[in-house]
């Protein structure tokens, strides 16, 4: 059952819809990387709900590796140059490297992060995006692996924070930028269900 909705939110995916994609698409990458073992990074904190559920729909031997980056926010433009906190534990050459995100949005991010990995030497580097803000993109990139398509909205749940909450909501809901710090008060009754 879904919960009511205070107003002003909407559910964007729902808990069903989420899984049933998961599940394709884990099963879509475990076909085309049949006999390799790809390991899939991801970008702390968001993509990790999304790595968890895809990881266990693929039949293969993968593994997974996670990086920490801060944004340069202060600059007045934004660039998508980050500094890295916490790098991979391993090495990736001559590695399937599958990038997880939750959402692209700018793409600057993603498209700075995939030039630093692919100066690493890879065999391959693809991504999945559970979620793509394609309206929104500034830096083009090719996404191997989509979920779904997002409107422009703020989106939170499944790995999607509002202010690093509600990463724990089983389905992703959408909410009017300004109410994006108010999230608490209107997010909060939505955990109980
Ligand atoms: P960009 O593609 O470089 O603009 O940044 C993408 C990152 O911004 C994502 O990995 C998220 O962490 C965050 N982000 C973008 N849009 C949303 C949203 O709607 N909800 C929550 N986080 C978002
Ligand atoms: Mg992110």
């Amino acid at each position: 059952m879904m919960p009511d909705m205070p107003d002003g939110i909407r559910i964007l995916l729902t808990q069903d819809e989420i899984a049933a994609r998961v599940t394709a698409l884990g099963a879509e990458i475990g076909r085309d990387y049949a006999g390799r073992e790809p390991v899939l990074i991801s970008v702390l904190k968001g993509g990790t709900v999304f790595l968890a559920d895809l990881f266990r729909a693929m039949d293969l031997p993968a593994s997974v590796d996670f990086m920490s980056i801060s944004r340069y926010e202060e600059s007045a433009e934004p660039t998508g140059v980050v500094r890295i906190l916490k790098d991979l534990d391993h090495d990736i050459v001559d590695r399937d490297v599958i990038v997880v995100e939750d959402i692209i949005d700018t793409g600057l991010t993603l498209s700075y992060l995939l030039g630093a990995l692919r100066q690493r030497g890879p065999a391959s580097l693809e991504v999945c995006t559970l979620l793509d803000k394609a309206v929104r993109r500034i830096a083009p990139l090719d996404i191997r692996y989509l979920g779904f398509d997002c409107p422009d909205v703020f989106a939170v749940g499944y790995g999607l924070d509002a202010s690093e909450r509600f990463r724990n909501l089983p389905f992703i809901v959408a909410m009017e930028r300004s109410m994006v710090e108010n999230a608490p008060e209107t997010l909060l009754p939505l955990l109980a269900t």
